[in-house]
């Protein structure tokens, strides 16, 4: 009997986050966080979306300011060059080339129907441009390039991901077997936070109440009074049941930063009322945050470094990503490159 000795292939992940602004408590609690404890695991490769950034205006200073930091917030939440590749999209021409070739295989009437289309043409009516519309299938170039087998993501991008899986499959149908059919991991447990100050929407960087949306850089003070402000219900009772959106969001972020179930958190806060909750979600946030913030100060004074290790991580990406193009390129019957 032949020998099992050569070790399983690791599966591999793929994710992506914009770096429109510091990241958001939802960015973390439900995406980047889980990021980190993938590593473990599988075979990662992680990215700032600068690409995807500039699909609504920006200012170009601001843009390489914010990806800069967003790059140093990724590695302060775990994110491990040594492990993974962690690299600025732009860094790699790939995925802007495989995205051309993808939007020949996407069809007018699917883009039409994503939902963050609606709501980024809605709030962004002066700029409804080409790149907001086939925005997805940059985001399935990103993906398919690197034939990633699972994507990390919250439930906002799942209709994303769907339509990257169609694009997956019609491909491969009409030009034989290019690409994995990746599927999307999507965490149990805080996949869509809410803003404190309306819980029946997501949190999100562009709430119109500054008090709906914690920064995982906002300092202890500001995270302690965001909280307190939080919208609950009239009732007294700290429970995670349907109809208390407010609490069932605030359960779902002291579940996440504390690890204690909710059974647990519903026994510590018997009897006590929704001022002492609030501030005790408050101090967990702002203690579990703590690290990040002092490693995140450490490297983005660092500039060289963080530049050295994201050209680093585009070069490792640029390797693997090559393989993908040039099978695709003769899969749709360009001629050789010399
Ligand atoms: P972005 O930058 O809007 O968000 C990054 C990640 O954070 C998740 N997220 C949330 N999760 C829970 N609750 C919330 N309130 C919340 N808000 C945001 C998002 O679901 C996302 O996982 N198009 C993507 C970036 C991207 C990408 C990719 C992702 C580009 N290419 C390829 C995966 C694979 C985006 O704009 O995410």
């Amino acid at each position: 009997m032949a020998e099992q000795t050569t070790e399983q292939k690791k599966q591999r992940i793929f994710s992506a986050i914009q770096p429109t602004g510091v990241f958001t408590l939802g960015n973390y609690i439900g995406a980047v966080r889980n990021w980190d404890k993938l590593q473990e695991q599988y075979e990662c490769i992680y990215a700032i979306a600068d690409l995807h950034a500039i699909t609504v205006m920006q200012e170009p200073a601001k843009l390489r300011q914010n990806t800069m930091r967003a790059f140093a917030l990724m590695l302060a939440c775990g994110m491990d060059p040594e492990r993974s590749i962690t690299f600025v999209q732009s860094l790699n021409p790939h995925h802007a080339e495989l995205s051309w070739v993808l939007s020949c295989s996407t069809m007018f009437g699917e883009l039409s129907r994503m939902t963050q289309f609606k709501d980024k043409s809605r709030r962004h009516s002066d700029n409804i441009n080409a790149g907001l519309f086939t925005y997805p299938v940059l985001m399935a170039a990103d993906i398919l390039a690197y034939n990633a087998d699972l994507v990390p993501i919250g439930a906002d991008q799942k209709q994303h991901l769907e339509l990257a899986r169609n694009i997956a499959q019609r491909f491969n149908q009409r030009y034989g077997d290019t690409f994995t059919v990746p599927d999307c991991y999507i965490a149990p447990q805080g996949a869509r936070l809410m803003s404190l100050q309306d819980p029946t929407k997501k949190m999100s960087k562009s709430d119109e109440n500054a008090n709906g949306c914690v920064f995982i850089l906002d300092d202890k003070d500001t995270i302690l009074r965001k909280f307190k402000r939080a919208v609950t219900d009239s009732e007294t009772e700290v429970c995670f049941r349907e109809g208390k959106d407010g609490i069932n969001n605030l359960m779902t972020i002291y579940s996440a930063v504390t690890g204690k179930t909710f059974a647990e958190i519903e026994a510590e806060f018997a009897g006590k009322g929704y001022g002492d909750f609030k501030t005790a979600v408050g101090e967990a946030v702002a203690d579990h945050l703590a690290p990040l913030q002092a490693e995140y100060n450490r490297l983005i004074a660092d500039k060289a470094y963080l530049t050295a290790c994201m050209n680093n991580g585009a070069e490792q990406a640029f390797r693997l990503t090559r393989r993908t193009l040039q099978k695709v390129y003769r899969k749709v019957g360009f001629v050789d490159r010399k």
